[in-house]
C-alpha cells in the first residue's frame, strides 16, 4: 500500500492516508528534538504526501501541540486531518515547578486531568488557541487506561463516560469536530468505552502490532460490526519493532524484558530467510486490519521517517505472513496484508 492513498475513516466521512504522523517524540519525548528537526519532519511527511496527524495537550506539556501548529498552520486547511486529545488542562508555572518526566525541556505549562463537561471544552478550546487552527477533525478522550491512572481507572472512566463524551458529542453536533473517540493503551478499555457510547473511533496505543494481538478477541471485531475506526498508535510498540532485539530495545516506553526480546528474534528470524525488514513486517501488518485505516509511528529524525515511509511500501511475498502463523508467531485469525 502507498503511504499516501486515502483510506474512509470508519463512518465519519473523514479520508485519512494510511501512514500518519504521530507527535510525542516533537514533545520532546525522553531527550530534546530541535525546532529545525521538528518542521523539518512535518515538512518531510508532508512532501511525501502524509494527510494525517496526531497530536496530544499532553505531548510535551503543550509542546507539540505548538509545533504541529507552527508546521501544519500555512497548509490549506481542508488537505489534512488533525487528531488531537482532552483530558488535561494545562495551567502556565515556572519550568522549576513543573515535573517534567518521561518529557524533556518541554512546555511552560503543569498538567491537570479533568474529564468534566467544562473541563473538555475548555481543553478543545486551549488546543485549537495553541494550535492557532480553526478545527481538530478527531478528537479523543485521553489516557482513561490502567496503564496511565491505576487504582482510579474505573472513577475516571465512570467521569469520562458522562462529562467529556457529553462535551465531545455537542462539539460533534455543532460540527466543530467530525469523530470522537478514546486515545489509550488497553484494548479493553477501548471495547467498555464502546459498549457503553457510540464513539466514532479510537486510537490503540501499542496494542495490536506484530508482536500482539489480543484485540482481536472482541474489540476489533465490534469495532468492524459497528464502523468504528481504529488508529495504531505505537505500533512498534514504542521502539523495538523498529529497532530489532538489539540491546537497549525500547518496549512500552521501557527497556524490552527477555521473553519479548526473545519472541522478536524468531520473528526477525523469518524476516531473514524471506529478505523483509521487520519493521517493514510491521507497519504493513497492522493496516491490513478492515477497521484499521491508519498506523502512526513516531519518529525522532528525517532519516527515521524517509526509512519508515520506504518500509511502508516494501514488497512482503504473502507467504511471509502464513509462516509466521506456521510457527506461531502470529495468531491464525489475524488480517494480513
Ligand atoms: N494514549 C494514546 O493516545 C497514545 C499513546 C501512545 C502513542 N500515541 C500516538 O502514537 C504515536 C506513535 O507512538 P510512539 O511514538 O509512542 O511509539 P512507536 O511509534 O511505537 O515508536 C516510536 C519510536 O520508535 C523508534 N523508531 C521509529 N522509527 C524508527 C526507525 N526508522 N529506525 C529506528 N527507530 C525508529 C524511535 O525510537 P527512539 O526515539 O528511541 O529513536 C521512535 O521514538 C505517538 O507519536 C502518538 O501520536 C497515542
Amino acid at each position: 500500500m502507498r503511504p499516501d492513498s486515502r483510506v474512509k475513516f470508519g463512518r465519519s466521512g473523514l479520508e485519512v492516508t494510511p501512514f500518519g504522523f504521530g507527535t510525542a517524540p516533537i514533545g520532546n519525548i525522553f531527550r530534546e528534538i530541535d525546532e529545525e528537526t521538528s518542521d523539518a519532519m512535518i515538512q518531510e511527511a508532508w512532501n511525501q504526501g502524509v494527510r494525517y496527524y496526531d497530536t496530544a495537550p499532553m505531548y510535551g506539556h503543550g509542546l507539540s501541540e505548538l509545533r504541529t501548529g507552527h508546521s501544519l498552520r500555512w497548509k490549506n486547511r481542508d488537505d489534512f486531518v488533525l487528531s488531537s486529545k482532552v483530558g488535561r488542562i494545562l495551567k502556565p508555572a515556572r519550568k522549576e515547578d513543573i515535573e517534567y518526566a518521561p518529557w524533556t525541556n518541554a512546555g511552560r505549562f503543569t498538567m491537570h486531568f479533568d474529564y468534566s463537561y467544562d473541563g473538555t471544552m475548555r481543553s478543545f478550546e486551549d488546543s485549537l488557541q495553541r494550535l492557532n487552527l480553526e478545527r481538530i477533525d478527531i478528537c479523543f478522550i485521553h489516557d482513561i487506561d490502567v496503564f496511565t491512572r491505576g487504582d482510579e481507572q474505573p472513577e475516571v472512566f465512570e467521569q469520562a463516560m458522562d462529562g467529556a463524551w457529553k462535551a465531545l458529542s455537542k462539539l460533534k453536533e455543532e460540527g466543530l469536530v467530525k469523530a470522537i473517540g478514546v486515545g489509550v493503551n488497553e484494548w479493553e478499555v477501548c471495547h467498555a468505552a464502546l459498549e457503553r457510547r457510540d464513539f466514532d473511533c479510537f486510537l490503540l496505543a501499542g496494542r495490536y502490532t506484530l508482536l500482539e494481538q489480543d484485540a482481536l478477541n472482541k474489540f476489533l471485531p465490534l469495532c468492524e460490526e459497528r464502523g468504528a475506526a481504529v488508529v495504531v498508535g505505537g505500533g512498534f510498540n514504542s521502539g523495538i519493532l523498529a529497532t530489532g532485539a538489539k540491546e537497549g530495545a525500547k518496549y512500552n516506553y521501557a527497556p524490552a524484558p527477555e521473553d519479548i526480546m526473545d519472541r522478536v528474534r524468531k520473528i526477525e528470524a523469518v524476516c531473514a530467510d524471506f529478505n523483509v525488514p521487520l519493521p517493514a513486517a510491521a507497519l504493513q501488518f497492522v493496516v491490513a486490519h478492515p477497521a484499521v485505516p491508519t498506523f502512526m509511528a513516531g519518529t525522532r529524525t528525517v532519516e527515521q521517517l524517509k526509512q519508515n515511509l520506504d518500509w511502508f511500501s516494501h514488497p512482503i511475498p504473502s507467504e511471509f505472513w502464513g509462516v509466521l502463523k506456521e510457527k506461531g508467531l502470529l495468531r491464525e485469525d489475524a488480517p494480513t496484508p
